[in-house]
């Protein structure tokens, strides 16, 4: 497998921070979810929110590479069996995931910096606020990266169930692309499908 994409399936570099970053936004949904229910004498009431900042400010830096990563690379060409409306909203959902994704790392920031602190990632190096300081601006960052982090995790669902669907049910080769198989398409796309 070649680092970067071809016509026909994903390199290696696309295939890696895909499953990279699905696996990291799952566990780091299931973290948000089980600290907030943490009482102030549980000995993880601290470490949790710090584990779960450090690697969203890593994870944010992942996603700017895989953003331009995606964008000095070839897109893979869709299967030719995928019918218009499935194409379209297979490129809508992808757009709506790289998105939510970028908003809700941008919220999580706002909450951690809403007192002027930085945000120290892994005592590596900490990131400055630079927003802060607005009414009741851990509140409201807080209400919206729930609802984002909710938004994200049932539509990346719904993405994972349209990609196991094609491959079990329509046996195209919409998920070996992504797995990094050479799908039994080669023609390119014209320019202005992609
Ligand atoms: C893919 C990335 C992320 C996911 C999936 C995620 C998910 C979540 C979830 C589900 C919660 C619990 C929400 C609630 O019940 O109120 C939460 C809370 C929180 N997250 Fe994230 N988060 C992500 C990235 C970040 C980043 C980048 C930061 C900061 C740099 C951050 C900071 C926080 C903080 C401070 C809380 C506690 C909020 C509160 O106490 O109201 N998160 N996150
Ligand atoms: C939180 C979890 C996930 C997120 C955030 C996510 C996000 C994305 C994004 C943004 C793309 C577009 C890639 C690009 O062309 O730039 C993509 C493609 C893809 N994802 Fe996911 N994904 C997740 C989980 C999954 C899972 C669990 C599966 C399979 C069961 C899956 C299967 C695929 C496939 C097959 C593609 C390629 C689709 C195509 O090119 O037509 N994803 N994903």
């Amino acid at each position: 497998m070649t680092a970067k994409n071809t016509y026909s399936r994903y390199g290696w570099v696309s295939v890696g921070l895909h499953w990279l970053m699905a696996i990291t936004v799952i566990g780091m949904f299931a973290l948000g979810i089980w600290m907030r229910q943490l009482s102030y004498y549980d000995p993880w009431y601290k470490d949790g929110p710090t584990i779960h900042k450090s690697i969203g400010i890593l994870l944010f830096l992942v996603l700017l590479a895989r953003i331009v990563w995606r964008n000095i690379n070839i897109r893979p060409s869709d299967d030719p069996a995928l019918k218009a409306w499935e194409r379209v909203t297979a490129h809508l959902t992808h757009f709506a995931l790289y998105g939510l994704m970028l908003a809700l790392m941008i919220a999580g920031y706002l909450i951690s910096t809403a007192d002027g602190r930085p945000i120290e990632v892994f005592n590596l190096f900490s990131v400055p606020a630079t927003l802060h300081g607005i009414a009741d601006q851990e509140d409201i960052a807080g209400e919206i990266h729930e609802i984002l982090a909710w938004t994200l995790i049932l539509l990346a669902g719904v993405h994972a169930l349209a990609a196991l669907k094609h491959h079990f049910i329509n046996h195209d080769s919409t998920l070996l692309k992504m797995l990094g198989r050479e799908s039994t398409m080669t023609s390119p796309q014209k320019e202005s499908e992609l």
